[in-house]
C-alpha cells in the first residue's frame, strides 16, 4: 500500500508520536508511506511530499512540533483546491491518506471522504474541543504548562501582593484555563462557556482581600466574551482560510488586568503564555496516547476502514465517523467549572 500523512492546522505536542505510530508499523510491513509537507498545502499545486523512512522515525517520538509541517491552508477555500487535492492523491498512488488535525483540517477530510477519497482522521488539538472524543494530541502538554505557570505566578504574585492575569489559548472552549487553573491552584478561571460580569471579578477580588488573601491569579481564556474586552469578530488582523480571527491580538490578558487595576486600586500584572503552550517537549501522557491514536489509524487502514478515525471513550481506543467528531464543539461541562469555583 502506498499511505499519505499530513498534520494540519495549528502544531501541537505529540503529533511526531502520532505520524510515528502510523508509518513505524507499515514500514515494517513493507507498505510506503508518504510525508505530505504543511497540510493541506502540501496537496495543492505539483504536490509536496517524500517517503519516510524507518530511519527517519528515529528520535522524534520526544520531539514537540511536527516533523511534516503545518499550515491553515483549507483547500476548499482555493478555487480548484479540491480537484487539485484529489489529483495529487492520485498522482501519489495513496490507498489510504491520514489527516492528522483539529475541527479544520478533519472537516476538510470528512468532505474528502464523501467525494471517495479514503482518508482517515486522528484527533488533534490543543483546545481539546473535538466532539466524541476524550483525547486530543497536544491538550495534555497545553495543561502541563499552564500550570506550571500559574505555580510560577504564585511566588511572584505573593511576593508583590498583585493580582496576576494570566491569558491561555482556546479559540472557542475554556478547556486549556479551567484544566490549567484547576491544576495550578488558580483563584478565579474566566472562560467563554461560563461568563462573569467585571462586577463579579472585582467582588471576588475585594472578598479575597477582605479573607486575607493580598494576591490574586486569574486564570482567562482568550476567547472570553466580557465587557471592555472587545468582540471577538473584530479582532485586528485578518482571518485565516477557516474564518478565523487572531485571537491573541485582542489582548484580553492586558485588558482584563488595566480594568482590574482602575477599578480595585489593586496592583495588577498580565502574562500571555501564547505560543509556549504549544511549543516544546511532549508529556509522556501526550507521546503514549498520540501513539495509541496513531496505531489506531494504522489499524483502520488495514481494515479498509476509511472516513472514520480512532477516538478515545472511557480510557479506550474506539472508533467513530470524522464527521460526528466534527460535527459539534466539546465544551467544559458545568461540573468541571463548579469544581474549580470551590477553589476561587
Ligand atoms: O487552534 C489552536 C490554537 O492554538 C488556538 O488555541 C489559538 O487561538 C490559535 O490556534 C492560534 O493560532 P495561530 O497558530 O495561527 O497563531
Amino acid at each position: 500500500m502506498r499511505i499519505g500523512i499530513l498534520t494540519g492546522g495549528g502544531d501541537a505536542p505529540g503529533l511526531n508520536a502520532a505520524i510515528r505510530a502510523v508509518a513505524r508499523p507499515a514500514i515494517a510491513e513493507q507498505h510506503t508511506v508518504l510525508g505530505i509537507r504543511n497540510g493541506w498545502a502540501g496537496l495543492l499545486g505539483e504536490g509536496d511530499m517524500e517517503e519516510l523512512t524507518r530511519r527517519g522515525m528515529g528520535g522524534i517520538l520526544q520531539v514537540g512540533g511536527t516533523i511534516l509541517g503545518s499550515s491553515r491552508t483549507n483547500p476548499m477555500k482555493i478555487e480548484g483546491g479540491r480537484e487539485q487535492a484529489m489529483a495529487n492523491i492520485a498522482r501519489a498512488r495513496l490507498d489510504a491518506l491520514v489527516a492528522i488535525g483539529g475541527d479544520d483540517t478533519l472537516s476538510v477530510a470528512a468532505l474528502l471522504a464523501d467525494n471517495g477519497v479514503p482518508v482517515v482522521g486522528v484527533p488533534k488539538t490543543m483546545d481539546n474541543d473535538l466532539s466524541v472524543t476524550e483525547y486530543c494530541i497536544g491538550f495534555h502538554t497545553a495543561v502541563s504548562i499552564v500550570t506550571e505557570a500559574v505555580d510560577r505566578l504564585h511566588t511572584t504574585a505573593m511576593s508583590h501582593h498583585r493580582v496576576m492575569v494570566c491569558e491561555v489559548m482556546g479559540r472557542d472552549t475554556g478547556w486549556v484555563a479551567i484544566m490549567g487553573g484547576l491544576g495550578g491552584g488558580a483563584d478565579m478561571i474566566v472562560i467563554p462557556e461560563f461568563p462573569v460580569s467585571m462586577d463579579e471579578v472585582v467582588d471576588h477580588l475585594h472578598q479575597r482581600r477582605a479573607a486575607g488573601s493580598d494576591f490574586s491569579i486569574i486564570v482567562v481564556s482568550e476567547g472570553v466574551e466580557m465587557e471592555g474586552m472587545g468582540r471577538r469578530e473584530d479582532a485586528d488582523g485578518e482571518r485565516d482560510a477557516f474564518g478565523h480571527v487572531q485571537l491573541s491580538r485582542r489582548g484580553v490578558g492586558e485588558r482584563l488586568a488595566s480594568l482590574i487595576e482602575q477599578r480595585t486600586g489593586f496592583e495588577t500584572r498580565a502574562t500571555v503564555l501564547g505560543h509556549t503552550q504549544r511549543g516544546g517537549t511532549p508529556t509522556a501522557y501526550d507521546r503514549i496516547w498520540a501513539t495509541h491514536v496513531g496505531f489506531g489509524a494504522w489499524g483502520l487502514i488495514q481494515a479498509g476502514d476509511f472516513g472514520r478515525m480512532p477516538v478515545v471513550q472511557c480510557g479506550r481506543v474506539e472508533v467513530a465517523p470524522i464527521r460526528d467528531v466534527v460535527a459539534q464543539q466539546r465544551r467544559v461541562p458545568r461540573e468541571l467549572y463548579d469544581l474549580a469555583t470551590v477553589f476561587f
